[in-house]
């Protein structure tokens, strides 16, 4: 290259760089995009093992217990004799049965195979009941003091049920070493007070990457288009444009994006919360005053079938008995299985895309409104490449898939909770309407 040619290269990449980092609106990026050989390719603290929700807390029965996978490995949590919430690797010590189809009985975990019953510290209790009458190791009490259960450490807080997951369950749980901090997944850590708010909650199963649901999350372009005719708010509409200035900030313990109004008038538009590895938060305005939080916690059950749970927490509508009668939870369950049909229809084609190589082999380009997408990606890839997640606890194509298919509920469950709850909102309406007629007609006789 002579000097007007390499003069020439040089302008057209940098107006190469600037045009994927600027995108259609004035984004503000605190951190500002480096360049590509000193850009910091993960700015969070925590990976992707760490903390994750898993349940809410009403999911766990006082007598069943509630089984579950995340990355590959099977597990239980159950509640012991001293209402300690356990969660334990859901195999048999005995003779490796799972624990589904088992029960708690009187705080202890039960196989359903030989009956052998867990205590809260892991240890069998009652070997007598693992074998028949006229079979007996005359060394039961050598047994039992060999076998155990193996545990992970678990915390109840604000009706969620978390798990500290690292892959490696211990006997012991004081051999744990925290190295990340409940607190940072934690609302109130942010300036939300919860107990001034009500929520609805639906859970729901996608077979499809975990990842990608995170990012579906994370991505705000899709809302006018996929959910244009299906979420309440005039402004999203698909033929409705309606531009925005992006402000994205990245901490230690959070990505945060900010969308407002580029009509200042109108002021914010929404803020998007990531906080690693699997909850994102959505709200308007200061935490403090948001009217509404919407929460989003994401657990990877296994390669390409991911649960979400939503809740959806409110300042407004507290009064039970109003929201009873207006079928306030069924019409807003509504909404969200609607939102979620019309995620999964893209997310599913997009997986396989995935599986089959083709998203990562550079065919697809970010644009600059993708820029809170484009620093997940940056995190995810450098913490899997940190903690390899998938292959603590590896599996194949001959792996059974017994506890994925007991545990899914999409498909096809969730269509039927759909259709259910669509049945209940006619059923309902109908009782509403029917009875002020016949009062009417009885006293009109
Ligand atoms: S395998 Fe559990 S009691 Fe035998
Ligand atoms: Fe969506």
């Amino acid at each position: 290259m002579n000097e007007d040619e390499i003069a020439q290269f040089n302008k057209v990449n940098l107006e190469r760089e600037s045009a994927t980092t600027s995108g259609i609106s004035s984004i503000n990026d605190k951190n500002k995009l480096s360049t590509k050989a000193n850009k910091p390719d993960n700015q969070l603290k925590n990976g992707l093992l760490g903390w994750y929700a898993i349940c809410s807390s009403k999911d766990i029965n006082k007598n069943k217990p509630y089984t579950f996978t995340i990355y590959n490995e099977p597990l239980v949590l159950y509640k012991d004799k001293e209402s300690n919430l356990r969660c334990v690797k859901d195999l048999c010590p005995h003779r490796g049965a799972s624990f589904i189809g088992g029960e708690v009985i009187d705080g202890e975990l039960v196989c359903p195979y030989h009956g052998a019953r867990y205590s809260s510290t892991g240890e069998c209790t009652n070997l007598s009941r693992i074998t028949c009458n006229h079979i007996v190791d005359s060394n039961y009490d050598n047994y039992a003091s060999k076998i155990h259960l193996y545990q992970y450490i678990c915390k109840e807080i604000g009706g969620y049920v978390y798990i500290y997951y690292n892959g490696k369950a211990k006997t012991n749980l004081s051999d744990f070493e925290v190295a990340d901090n409940i607190n940072n997944r934690l609302l109130n850590n942010y300036g939300f007070d919860i107990s001034n708010y009500k929520y609805e909650e639906v859970v729901v199963d996608f077979k499809c990457d975990w990842a990608r649901i995170i990012e579906n999350h994370l991505d705000i372009l899709h809302l006018f288009w996929v959910h244009g005719d299906t979420i309440p708010d005039n402004d999203v509409n698909r033929d409705i444009i309606t531009s925005f200035n992006q402000e994205i900030t990245r901490e230690e313990n959070q990505i945060e994006s900010k969308y407002k109004y580029k009509d200042k008038s109108k002021g914010e538009f929404i803020r998007i919360k990531f906080l690693p590895p699997g909850r994102i938060v959505i709200y308007k305005g200061e935490p403090e005053e948001a009217r509404y939080i919407q929460v989003l916690d994401h657990i990877p059950l296994a390669k390409n079938k991911a649960r979400v749970i939503v809740r959806h927490y409110r300042k407004f509508m507290k009064n039970k008995l109003l929201t009873d009668l207006l079928l306030f939870r069924q019409l807003q369950h509504r909404v969200f299985y609607k939102v979620f049909s019309e995620d999964y229809m893209i997310l599913r084609t997009q997986t396989y895309n995935n599986q089959m190589g083709y998203i990562e082999k550079d065919n697809v380009k970010l644009l600059g409104e993708d820029k809170m997408v484009q620093y997940y990606w940056d995190w995810f890839k450098s913490s899997d490449r940190k903690d390899h997640p998938w292959e603590l606890h590896p599996k194949d194509s001959n792996t059974n898939t017994v506890h994925e298919d007991s545990a899914m509920l999409y498909p096809p469950a969730n269509p039927t909770l759909e259709k259910q709850n669509n049945k209940s909102i006619l059923l309902n309406v109908a009782i509403r309407v029917l009875i002020p007629i016949g009062v009417v007609f009885l006293i009109i006789l």
